[in-house]
């Protein structure tokens, strides 16, 4: 008995060596590791052996199947990797390579920073966890002020937070740079919003600052009526309308108007106003000296009208086939 799982040994490791493609690896393993093949044969004759011996035979067998299933395992890697098997029909013709893109919201960040930087803007930067001073105090943000709600803001440890407006980046650069200063920041911001078609608890804005001497609303109002105009086409507009924000003083509400599908519409974008004298102080400025304009867009907004995108989650699930639209 012994011999022959001797035997069958042999036979199958030059059967194996013999196999030159896949078809033949195939019939090999049903010739020899298949359902109704030899070694299964062989094992059925268990019941021919006595109670001694059937152990040993067992054992054999179990061996002889685990070294023939490992040799035909690695010829049969060997054969895929060395392409054996159908041949590789080369007159196929090819899928198109897709080409990858800007996000839709990238793309729309660039094109606002190029517009401004015509205009003379350079770009600042700030961080995304911020401290109250830089988010709150020395905005002119009082200490019992709505907007500090805990509800209304992601605070970290101590008093830390993450940011919930870019204007934060007016203090950093007005701490470490002497006007006159003419920037913008383009950023994230993050409020607890419930998401929704309108909301979602990240968001991006485009933040500037022109500080100088003898700036007026004059010049606000022309910065951005250069940059509708610019951006949105030469029908474009800007409209204020008197509104409140601790950090200037006036401020303003900014709507500018933008074609969408087809129609020009009035959109409301942000806020805006003169630099209040409190923060020009708090940055140690002279608010007699120096004047400034501010202004805060919101860039999904941009987009989202621009576009034609009717929910702002669609800028952030990353599903290919709405990307690909823009
Ligand atoms: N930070 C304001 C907001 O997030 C927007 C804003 C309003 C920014 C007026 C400004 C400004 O710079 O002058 O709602």
């Amino acid at each position: 008995m012994s011999d022959e799982i001797d035997q069958l040994h042999q036979e199958a490791a030059a059967s194996l060596a013999n196999a030159s493609d896949a078809q033949a690896l195939e019939a090999w393993r049903i010739e020899y590791l298949g359902t109704k093949g030899r070694l299964k044969g062989m094992m059925s004759r268990m019941r021919d052996l006595s109670k001694e011996e059937r152990p040993v035979f067992g054992q054999r067998m179990n061996a002889l199947k685990e070294t023939l299933e490992a040799s035909f395992d690695s010829r049969q890697s060997g054969a895929a990797a060395s392409h054996d098997g159908p041949p590789i029909d080369v007159t196929e013709p090819g899928l198109p390579a897709r080409s990858g893109k800007r996000h839709v919201l990238t793309r729309t960040i660039d094109e606002i920073v190029e517009v401004f930087g015509r205009m003379g803007f350079s770009v600042a930067e700030g961080p995304e966890v911020e401290d109250e001073w830089h988010n709150f105090n020395a905005l002119n943000i009082p200490d019992d002020h709505p907007a500090r709600d805990p509800i209304d803001n992601f605070f970290l440890a101590g008093d830390r937070m993450l940011r919930s407006q870019t204007s934060t980046v007016q203090i950093r650069v007005m701490e470490q740079s002497p006007p006159p200063l003419k920037i913008i920041s383009v950023g994230r911001v993050y409020r607890p919003d419930t998401h929704d078609a309108t909301h979602y608890s990240m968001f991006h804005q485009v933040e500037g600052l022109c500080l100088d001497r003898g700036v007026t609303m004059i010049d606000l109002k022309t910065v951005l009526f250069q940059f509708a105009k610019a951006y949105f086409g030469p029908e474009a507009e800007v409209r204020m309308r008197p509104s409140f924000f601790p950090f200037t003083e006036p401020s303003a509400e900014v709507d500018m108007k933008m074609k969408i599908r087809g129609q020009w519409q009035w959109v409301e974008l942000g806020g805006c106003g003169m630099v209040d004298p409190n923060v020009l102080e708090a940055v140690d400025i002279d608010p007699e000296e120096w004047t400034g304009y501010a202004f805060g867009l919101g860039i999904e907004r941009i987009a989202m009208r621009r576009y034609g995108i009717s929910d702002i989650r669609n800028l952030y699930e990353n599903d290919e086939r709405f990307l690909r639209q823009f």
